[in-house]
This record gives structure tokens, sequence and C-alpha cells, in this order.
């Protein structure tokens, strides 16, 4: 049995319109530990030349549901995963799931070596769940709390 999961749209946030929609974004009171607001990563992203933030646009009615960060990290030549969200009107349909994917489709195309990391909250037992399902292993480093989970791009 195939499951069918939304389609989405990597979306730069290019305008001031985009940015606020993004600012909009709220994950589930309960999940606030686990992640910066998207203000706050918007203003980390406008001072790295790393970092490049994108929203997440439901392609069948176009809403912007999600907000995802990835960085090169140029000591190790690897893609970070540094943020990645489904606003909590959202969450449980597949967005999550959806939008990995599309990420990890984009970064096979940029310049960088084949591995890409993140790290997540030990307690963040959803997300765990959706990187392992999506191959990623936990390797045992932990980086400030949280456990780091790796997988080759390719
Ligand atoms: C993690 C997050 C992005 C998942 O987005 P989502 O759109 O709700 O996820 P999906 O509907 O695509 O679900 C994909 C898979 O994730 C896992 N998952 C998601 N939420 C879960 C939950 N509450 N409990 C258990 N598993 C969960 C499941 O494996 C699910 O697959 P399944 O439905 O086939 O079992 C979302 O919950 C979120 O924004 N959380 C707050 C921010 C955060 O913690 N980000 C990760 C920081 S490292």
């Amino acid at each position: 049995m195939s499951t069918l999961y939304p389609s989405v749209l990597l979306v730069a946030l290019g305008s001031a319109e985009e940015q606020a929609q993004c600012r909009t974004l709220r994950v589930r009171d309960e999940q606030s530990d686990f992640i910066a607001t998207n203000a706050e990563s918007l203003e980390q992203a406008a001072d790295s030349p790393w970092c490049e933030p994108l929203g997440v646009r439901a392609v069948h009615t176009g809403e912007m549901v999600g907000f995802l960060m990835h960085a090169l990290d140029p000591d190790e030549n690897s893609r970070w995963i540094y943020r990645l969200m489904i606003d909590h009107r959202y969450q449980g349909r597949g967005y999550g799931r959806a939008a990995l994917r599309a990420l990890l489709e984009h970064l096979q195309k940029m310049p960088g070596g084949p591995g890409v990391a993140l790290g997540v909250a030990p307690e963040n037992t959803g997300a765990r769940r959706l990187y392992a399902c999506e191959g990623f292993v936990e390797t045992g480093e932990l980086i400030d709390g949280e456990l780091i989970m790796r997988r080759l791009l390719a």
C-alpha cells in the first residue's frame, strides 16, 4: 500500500511580506523548548553567510505551513539542518515528512560533501521518529544536550 504525502515547495523568504508571514508560524506550546522561534532564526540567518532559511509552502493551497533552515559547516564540509518546524495548525498531515524530503533533494544539488547532520532534543520523540524513518541515525554524539543524527544525501 502506498501512502500519499502532500506536495510542498521550499521558497526563499525574499520579501518583507514573506518574512512576516513566516514569523507568525508557531509550534505547539509543549514543543516550544525544541526549537527557536522563526523570528530568532531569521535574525540568525541574516547574520550568517552559511545559513539558508526557507519557507515550506503547501502546493494545493499556496499557504505557508512551515519553515526550515540549513547551513553549510565549512570545517566539516557537511550540511546541517538547523531548523524544521510545521505550524501547529498543520501538524500531523504529512507536511513535516514532505518538507524534510524536499530539503534533502535540495541539498543534493548544492555544493558540499555528502553528509547531512542535525541535532534533536532527546525528549522530542516525534521528530526523532520522523528523522529515523528518513534514514538518519543517532551517532552517540551529544552537542548542547542534543542528540546528533546523520545520514548521507545520496
Ligand atoms: C517534527 C515536526 C516537524 C513534524 O511535522 P509534522 O508535519 O507534524 O509530521 P508528519 O505529519 O509529516 O509526520 C511524519 C512522521 O513524524 C513522526 N511524528 C510526527 N509527530 C509525531 C508525534 N507527535 N508523535 C510521534 N511521532 C510523530 C511520525 O513518525 C510521523 O509519521 P507517521 O504519521 O507515518 O507515523 C513537527 O512536529 C514540529 O514542527 N515540531 C516542533 C518543532 C520541532 O521539534 N522540530 C524539530 C527540531 S529538531
